[in-house]
Order: structure tokens, then sequence, then C-alpha cells
């Protein structure tokens, strides 16, 4: 069965920012981690562009709503071009054969009778595209989140009877796998019991959106859409729009991978969504924690956002990733510090796996022919070093398997501890110089190169970049980990693998130190 996974759909009322690029970079990783166990995968990102804040967004801008989505759209593709993310499609909800799917898809849950007319009246945030239940003060209330005056609407709209799904969400949610990490289910529990309300799906006065069909006037909400994009994205290219032959292509999703902001949209609405229309529902849903930096909130007013486009160019792939994703425990929130950061890809990517393999290729080539050493009993599965890969490996599967993608970037990195430390305890630079004991010194480089490999494959998932130039240095192919790739990576994982006397290509650096003498 495929495995189809999300990010959300980005708002493309501004250029991608840290947060955006942190959900896809770790999606990246879930994705490729699934490819190299060889699963068909459906890897869905994607741009929401309509409503009333894209609107007047393009409007502040003097442009079309489609000229200024066409503008935000490519931005996010190029930048996810340039961090090489392997999604497998990038759905723009502007997209066409979108609106049919909306169509069909409004169709079946009109037909259920779920679809009335109401009057919605309340205190709307544009930011936020979403009603606020109680806000603080009814005088002149502001949006706790973006701090900006709500909007009173008094409108006559079309709403979902989501009321009706009060048990059903009850039993979902109840479900221990369903909403991830669990320490979130709570929140969702706590909206779920004070019963759900039926919400609305349309507005009227508002151009930019997909037009309600037999309801004149009405467009959708932007949710009610943008969910479906997840639907749509699943098309191939030259597939008619159909309903059923997108959902044929790989639903349900394996996972949504969400901020906590939005998990109610994902967690309750969109499944009774689907219920009304007689879907299956998405396997999980995982939110996610925000990103701070230097223990303050980013935000524009505050000029401290850090822009995924400079962090690329002054920082490179593999240091951004590794920090993101083995500093902070996916799920939670996480405060982005600058000397952290620079420490710990300095500690552990320059120093620890990039001396690790450095220094032994070195040795290796200096007393065995600038190849591989003979394996010996460096090749025994009861090898220190083997039982430590064996270890590391089941905790790295166990962990991206998880989406706990720390503890598994924690385990790669501790098996590259142990390589360093076997070596430091076998002291080869001193024994080579003693009478007979050649064997042994190989024996022991041997171990240590292939722990070194080993590190590099369980590394593929994370740090795709870094993987290839350590293997390429161990004269190994790359564990390809691309949209399409071929899968044999969990057999690559065996101890053992490296071919005695096979070449070593000489040594150059494959983690470059990071400096940073200005602030990001
Ligand atoms: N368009 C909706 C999603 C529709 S999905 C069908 C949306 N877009 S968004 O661009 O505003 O937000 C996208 C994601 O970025 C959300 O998951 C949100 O949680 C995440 N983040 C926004 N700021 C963030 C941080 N500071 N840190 C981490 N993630 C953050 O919501």
């Amino acid at each position: 069965m495929t495995y189809t996974l999300t990010t959300p759909l980005y708002y493309v009322n501004d250029k991608p920012h840290l947060g955006s690029a942190y959900t896809t970079l770790a999606c990246d990783a879930l994705a490729r981690f699934q490819r190299l166990k060889g699963e068909p995968v459906l890897f869905i990102t994607g741009c929401d562009e309509h409503g009333q804040k894209i609107q007047r967004t393009a409007e502040a801008a003097g442009l079309s709503p489609q000229a200024h989505c066409d503008a935000v759209s490519s931005q996010y593709r190029e930048l996810w071009r340039r961090w090489q993310i392997s999604n497998d499609r990038l759905i723009r909800t502007t997209d066409p054969r979108h609106r049919r799917i909306v169509e069909q898809f409004f169709a079946r849950v009109e037909a259920n009778g779920d679809i009335v007319e109401g009057r919605q009246q309340g205190w709307y945030c544009v930011a936020c595209e979403e009603f606020k239940d109680d806000p603080a003060s009814a005088e002149a209330p502001e949006c706790p989140i973006h701090r900006r005056p709500l909007e009173w609407r008094d409108e006559l709209n079309l709403f979902f009877r989501l009321s009706r799904y009060q048990q059903q969400i009850e039993a979902l949610i109840a479900q221990p796998g369903f909403i991830q990490p669990s320490s979130r289910r709570n929140e969702v529990e706590n909206f779920v019991r004070q019963g759900l309300r039926d919400f609305s799906i349309s507005r009227v006065n508002l151009p930019w959106g997909i037009p309600v069909p037999g309801h004149d006037g009405h467009t959708f909400y932007v949710w009610f859409d943008a969910l479906l994009g997840y639907i749509t994205a699943l098309l191939e290219e030259g597939d008619s729009p159909d309903l059923d032959q997108a959902l044929a292509r790989g639903w349900p999703a394996a996972v949504h991978v969400i901020g906590k902001d939005i998990l109610r949209f994902h967690a309750v609405y969109w499944p009774a969504m689907l219920l009304s229309a007689g879907l299956p529902l998405p396997q999980r849903v995982f939110g996610h924690g925000f990103l701070t930096r230097e223990g303050q909130k980013m935000g524009k007013s505050l000029g401290n956002v850090l822009d995924p486009e400079v962090l690329l160019e002054r920082c490179g792939r593999d240091a951004v990733r590794w920090y993101l994703l083995r500093d902070i425990p996916f799920g939670e929130d996480g405060d982005f510090q600058q000397q952290r950061f620079i420490d710990l890809v300095n500690n552990d990517l320059a120093n620890t796996i990039g001396n690790l393999l450095n220094r032994t290729s070195s040795m290796a080539r200096r007393w065995f022919a600038e190849a591989v050493p003979p394996a010996g009993a460096g090749a025994q599965l009861n090898h220190p070093l083997a039982q430590a890969a064996q270890m590391a490996q089941t905790t790295v599967l166990a962990g991206l398997e998880q989406l706990d993608f720390r503890s598994a970037a924690e385990a790669a990195l501790q098996l590259a501890i142990a390589a360093n430390g076997y070596l430091n305890d076998q002291a080869p630079w001193s024994r080579m110089k003693q009478e007979g004991q050649a064997e042994q010194v190989g024996a022991d480089l041997y171990a240590v190169l292939e722990a070194a490999r080993i590190v590099a494959l369980l590394l593929a998932p994370l740090l795709p970049d870094l993987s290839q130039r350590m293997l390429s240095q161990l004269g190994e192919a790359e564990a390809d980990s691309g949209p399409g790739a071929s899968a044999d990576w969990t057999q690559r994982l065996h101890w053992g693998g490296l071919q005695s006397w096979a070449p070593l290509p000489e040594p150059s650096p494959v983690m470059a130190r990071l400096e940073l003498d200005e602030p990001l």
C-alpha cells in the first residue's frame, strides 16, 4: 500500500519561513526513510492559495490574486528544489483540477444531508482564517495569536453538520495512534468534549475562492477547500480530475504532519468531512511543536524571522537538517540557538563523524595499499562494533517509524562515538609499530570502516548529502532515497558489507566546520 504523507499546504500570503521549512524537512526525512525501506511513497506538499488573507495580501501588493499566488508558490517550489526536498507532488489549490475534486466531494457531503443554511455571527481572524470562539474583550477584540483586531461577521452561510459526528470523532481520537504525539491528544479531546458545533463552509462576498455549486454567491471557506488539496494532489499528471481516480492513487494518507496550531482542523473537521463523504480516514495526524529563536517568538514585527533561504546559503543542507532533527524532539516546541547550532554541527558532524571516517581511511590506505583492509575478525557478527551497529540500526528504524527523528539521529551518532572509542582503545597507530600485529590492525580498521559505512547508511534519510559523501569516501554507491529509488538499503545494513581490498578513495573532509562570524 502506498505510504502517503503530507506537509500542510502553506499559505502563500508571504514567502516561506523556517516554520514551513521545518515541517517539510521532517517530512522529507520520513519520505526518504520509507523509500529506503522499499515502500511506495507519495510525498505531498503544496500551497493553500484561496481566501480572504491571500486576496488582501494581493490587493496590498497591487497584484491580481492569481499573479500573487503564482509568484509566491514559485518561491516555494524553488526553495524545495534548492533544499533537495524529495516531494512527489506540489499541489496548488488554484489548480483547475482541484476545483473539480472539491465540487465532487461537496456533492457527496450535500447528498448525505450534511449541508444546511445558517446564520454565521462571530469574530473572525483573517490571519488565522478562523472564527474565534470567545474573544477576551467584546469591545475591540483581538486575535490572541496575531494580536490583530478581529472582524465582526454576520452572514448567511452554508454549514457543515459537524455535530452529527460527535460520537465517531470521539471514538477516532480515542484511538491510541491517531493523534501523535499522544501529549497533544488532550487538547483535542477537551475541544470535542465541549460538543462539536456545525461550522460554516462558505463565504459570501468573497470572490477569491471556489464557487459552491448550486449556491450562487457562495465560495468555499478556505479550509474546506484546502484540506481537499491532499486528495487532489494524489492525481498523476494526465489523470482526469475525478475524485475516485485520485483516491485510488494513494488514499488514505499514512500521516498528515502539521504544526500544533492546526491540529483541530486535521483531527476533527477533516475526518468528519471524510466520514460524511463516505471516505477512509487518514491513519495518523502528527502535530509538531513551534520553533522560537533565542527564546523569542519569531515574527516579522520583531525582525527575527529565520529565512530558510539564508540558512541554506550560509550553513548548507546537512547542518540545518541535523540541528532541527537531532536537537528538537519532534512534537515539542524547540528553540533555535545559534551557538548551540554551531556547536552541535561541529561536534557531531565535523568531529565525531567526519574525523572518524577521515582518520580511519587514511590509516587503512597507508598500511593496506590504499584499500579496505582484510576483514579477518572484523567481519564477525560478535565483534563489539557489529553489535553496536545492530543496536543503532534497531533504534534508528524504530525512531524513524515513529517520527522520533531525534532518537534516530542520536543512535546513528552513538555508533560513530562507539567506533571512535574502539579506535582509541585499539590504537592501531601504536600497534602497527609492533611486530606481527598487521592482521589485528587490519581487522580493527575494517570494523571501524564498516561501522562508518553503517553510520552513513543510517544517516541517509536524515542527511542524504553527508551520507552520500561518506559512502563515496568509502568507495560505496550512494543510498538513493529520492523519488523512484531502488531499495537495497535494508540489505546493505547487514554487517560485513565492505569488500576487503576494494580501493579506498583518497580522503577529503566530508563535513566542513560551520563558522558563522555574524548572526544569521
Ligand atoms: N494553509 C494552512 C494549512 C492548510 S493544510 C490543508 C496553514 N498554513 S501556514 O502557512 O500558515 O502554516 C503552515 C505550517 O507552518 C503550520 O503547520 C504551522 O504550524 C507551521 N508553523 C508556522 N510557524 C511556525 C513556527 N514558528 N514553528 C514551527 N512551525 C510553524 O496553516
